[in-house]
C-alpha cells in the first residue's frame, strides 16, 4: 500500500491509501471494475457464474425469482447442501489431508482437524442426530463456546437438513430461554463449560436454569471441555463423547438433498421489540454469496491461515468462521478465550505461532488492545499478516491507522466490511485492489446497489447523512422471519416499498464511498454486539425495585457505545449505590454481560410521547448536553 497516486488511476479526495501493485496483481478479483458493470448489467448471469464454481446435485432453472416480492427466491430449482461444498467435495481430493481447523484452548489446549478427520466428526454426529429422532427442517439449539464441536454440531445439523439455531454463548438464561421456546428445539447441544479469562463460563448450569421453563427440550448433549462437574438430567442429559462411542456414531452418513430455497439456520438478532426475531438463511443463495465474498475480499488463497476472531454465535462465525472458509477449502484458526489472558499479547502470540495471513477482528477488539501499548505486539513477528479487516461498528480513523500500522505494518490493507446478520455476507465493503480511506467501507460489493435517501425516500446530497437502503436483492439475504413473514415485511420493505431498509445512518462522500454512521432504530451496539433495548428494559423491569425502564447507548472509549439505564423505582424501594450495582448484575444475570450497563441512573419520570412512547433520542441528547431537537410530541 502506499497513499501516493497510482499510475492511471483517478485521485480521491481525503486520506487515502491506494493498494500496491503487487497487491492488485495477485488479487483473486483482478477484473473488479469489469464485474461491477457486469452484475450491474445482468445480476441473474453474474450470481449465475459464482454458483458455477460450486458443485449442485441439480442445477437451477432461474437464478432469481422476483414474482412474489419481498419474498425472493434464489436458484430456484436447484438441489444442494451446503456440506456437500464445505466438506464432500474436499474429501474427494487431495484437500482431505490439508488442515480444516487449528484450535487453541484459553488454557494452552491444542486440536487440529484436517479436512478428512473434521468430514469424520461430523458424518459420526450426525448420525448420533439422526438417533435422537432429528430429521429435515427440525430445529435444534447450539449454546457453546468456541470450541471444535461447534463446528461439528452445525455441520452435523445442515449435513442431516436440520436448522440450528445457535444461541452465543456469551447470553444468559432469558435471552436463552426466549430462543428455544420461540425456535420449538428438542434437542440442543451444549458443553460443561468455557474458559474465558482464566475462569469457567457455566454453560450446562445456564442451561438447567431455562429448561425449567422450556418444556419442548427432549435432549441435551453435552460436550465435556472444562470437566468441572455439571448435573447431569438422567434420561434428558447425555454426553457427548457417550454418544459418539455408540456403535451409531460411525464415520458413513449421507448427506441429506436439499432444495436450494431449504432452510440452513436460524439466527436470533435484535430488533426495536424485545420479541426475538430469528432471521432465515438458506442452503443455496447463502452458500453462493458466502463463498464468493470471502474469496474475493479477504483474497482466501489456498495457502492461507485465516482467523476471524468472532464468535460463531454471531452472522460473523456463521459466514465467516464456519461456512465460508471451508467452502473455499481453507484453513481457519479459532481461539477459545479472551485476547488479553493471561497477557496483551496473547493474540499476536498466536499471530507469529501459526503463521496467520489474514486476521478479521472488531473495533472494539482493536480499540482494546490498543490501550495496551505498541510494546505486546512489537515483540512478535506479525510478518505472515497480508491482509487484515474489521466488522461490527464504525471504525474511528485513529484505530484504523493503528492496526494499519502497528499489526499491519503498513503493508496490510484493511477491509472495513458492512453487513448484518440480515444481509448474511458483506454488502459494502473494500477489496485489495480498491483505494481504502480510514473509517470508510468503501463500496458497495458487486451486484449491489446502496443508497442514502431523507425521510421521503430522495437521495441525499453527496457528504448528506440519511438512510441507508439497499435497492436489489442479494442471494444471501434473509428470507423471512422465522414464524412471522408479516414482521420481515414490515421491518424492511415498508418504509421505502421495494428497497430494503438497513435501520443504519449514512454518508456517501464525492468519490462515492460509504461512511456509516449508526443505527437509528433501538438497537445499541456495545462491542459490536447488537442488543435492543427493548430486551434491556425488560431485564430491568423485572427487578422487585424497578417499575419502569429506558435504556440508551452513550459513547464508550473502547465499546464504541456502552449501554446508560433511567429507572423509575416502585414506591418503597430508594436508589442507593447498592441498588445501582444490584440492578446492573441483574441484568448480566438475566441477559448476559455483555448486556450489564454501564450506568443506572435514577428518575422521576421518563421522556415520552403522548402515546406513551418512551423518547429515547430525548434522553439520549440530555445526557450528551445535545438539542432536543423536535419535542412537539413530548408528553411533558
Ligand atoms: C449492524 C449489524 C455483520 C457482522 C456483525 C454485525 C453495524 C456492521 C459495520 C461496519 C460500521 C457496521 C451496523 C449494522 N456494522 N459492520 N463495518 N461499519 N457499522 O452484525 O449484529 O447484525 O449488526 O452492525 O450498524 O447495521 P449485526
Amino acid at each position: 500500500m502506499t497513499n501516493s497516486k497510482v499510475d492511471g488511476r483517478p485521485r480521491l479526495s481525503g486520506d487515502v491509501y491506494y493498494p500496491s501493485e503487487n497487491v492488485i496483481a495477485q488479487a483473486n478479483i483482478r477484473d473488479y471494475e469489469e464485474q461491477v458493470r457486469r452484475a450491474q448489467d445482468d445480476l441473474e448471469g453474474f450470481w449465475g457464474e459464482r454458483a458455477d464454481e460450486l458443485e449442485w446435485y441439480r442445477k437451477w432453472d432461474k437464478v432469481l425469482d422476483d414474482s412474489d416480492k419481498p419474498f425472493y427466491k434464489w436458484f430456484v430449482g436447484a438441489r444442494t447442501n451446503i456440506v456437500h461444498n464445505a466438506l464432500d467435495r474436499h474429501v474427494k481430493t487431495w484437500r482431505k489431508n490439508k488442515l480444516a481447523l487449528i484450535w487453541e484452548g484459553e488454557n494452552g489446549d491444542l486440536r487440529s482437524f484436517s479436512y478428512h478427520a473434521l468430514n469424520r466428526e461430523v458424518c459420526r454426529f450426525a448420525n448420533v442426530l439422526r438417533s435422537l429422532g432429528v430429521s429435515k427442517g427440525d430445529r435444534v439449539t447450539i449454546y457453546m463456546g468456541r470450541i471444535p464441536e461447534i463446528w461439528i454440531a452445525m455441520l452435523a445439523c445442515a449435513k442431516i437438513g436440520a436448522v440450528h439455531s445457535v444461541v452465543y454463548g456469551g447470553f444468559s438464561v432469558d435471552a436463552l430461554q426466549g430462543r428455544i421456546e420461540d425456535s420449538q428445539s428438542r434437542v440442543l447441544i451444549t458443553a460443561d463449560g468455557g474458559w474465558m479469562n482464566g475462569k469457567i463460563v457455566e454453560l450446562k448450569r445456564t442451561v438447567d436454569e431455562a429448561l425449567k421453563r422450556c418444556p419442548s427440550v427432549e435432549h441435551v448433549v453435552v460436550v465435556q471441555r472444562t470437566g468441572h462437574g455439571v448435573s447431569m438430567e438422567p434420561e434428558r442429559d447425555h454426553w457427548y463423547h457417550n454418544l459418539m462411542n455408540l456403535p451409531i456414531a460411525n464415520g458413513k452418513s449421507e448427506t441429506e438433498v436439499m432444495d436450494a430455497e431449504d432452510p440452513l439456520y436460524i439466527l436470533y438478532t435484535s430488533g426495536t421489540t424485545g420479541r426475538p426475531k430469528a432471521v432465515v438463511h438458506t442452503h443455496g443463495g447463502y452458500m453462493v454469496g458466502i463463498y464468493t465474498t470471502l474469496r474475493w475480499v479477504f483474497d482466501l488463497k489456498e495457502e492461507d491461515r485465516w482467523w476471524c476472531a468472532a464468535d460463531p454465535g454471531w452472522v460473523t462465525g456463521h459466514s465467516y468462521i464456519v461456512y465460508g472458509p471451508l467452502l473455499n477449502g481453507a484453513t481457519s484458526f479459532m481461539y477459545e478465550g479472551a485476547p488479553t489472558y493471561p497477557y496483551p499479547n496473547r493474540w499476536w502470540q498466536m499471530i507469529e505461532k501459526y503463521g496467520i495471513t489474514i486476521l478479521y477482528t472488531a473495533p472494539t477488539a482493536i480499540r482494546g488492545l490498543m490501550r495496551f501499548g505498541e510494546a505486546w505486539p512489537n515483540r512478535h513477528d506479525l510478518s505472515s499478516l497480508r491482509l487484515l479487516g474489521t466488522v461490527g461498528e464504525p471504525i474511528n480513523p485513529e484505530a484504523w491507522k493503528w492496526y494499519y500500522r502497528v499489526i499491519g505494518k503498513e503493508r496490510c490493507p484493511i477491509m472495513d466490511t458492512w453487513w448484518q446478520t440480515e444481509t448474511g455476507t458483506f454488502m459494502i465493503t473494500p477489496l485489495p485492489v480498491v483505494p481504502l480511506k480510514p473509517g470508510s467501507g468503501a463500496l458497495p460489493f458487486p451486484g449491489v446497489e446502496a443508497d442514502v435517501v431523507d425521510e421521503a425516500g430522495n437521495p441525499v446530497a453527496p457528504n448528506e447523512e440519511g438512510y441507508l437502503i439497499l435497492k436489489r436483492p442479494w442471494p444471501a439475504m434473509l428470507r423471512t422471519i422465522y414464524r412471522d413473514p408479516d414482521r420481515y415485511v414490515q421491518q424492511y420493505w415498508s418504509k421505502y416499498p421495494g428497497y430494503y431498509l438497513t435501520g443504519d445512518s449514512a454518508k456517501r462522500d464525492e468519490d462515492g464511498y460509504f461512511w456509516i454512521i449508526g443505527r437509528v432504530d433501538d438497537v445499541i451496539k456495545v462491542s459490536g454486539y447488537r442488543l435492543g433495548t427493548a430486551e434491556i428494559e425488560s431485564a430491568l423491569v423485572s427487578h422487585p425495585a424497578v417499575a419502569e425502564a429506558a435504556a440508551i447507548g452513550l459513547p464508550h472509549e473502547v465499546k464504541g457505545t456502552a449501554i446508560h439505564a433511567f429507572t423509575i423505582l416502585r414506591a418503597g424501594f430508594t436508589g442507593s449505590p447498592e441498588l445501582v450495582e444490584e440492578l446492573r448484575d441483574h441484568v448480566s444475570k438475566h441477559m448476559g454481560p455483555i448486556a450489564k450497563p454501564e450506568a443506572v441512573t435514577f428518575v422521576d419520570k421518563l421522556p415520552k410521547t403522548r402515546s406513551g412512547k418512551i423518547m429515547r433520542r430525548v434522553l439520549k441528547a440530555r445526557a450528551l448536553g445535545l438539542p432536543e431537537g423536535d419535542v412537539s410530541t413530548l408528553e411533558e
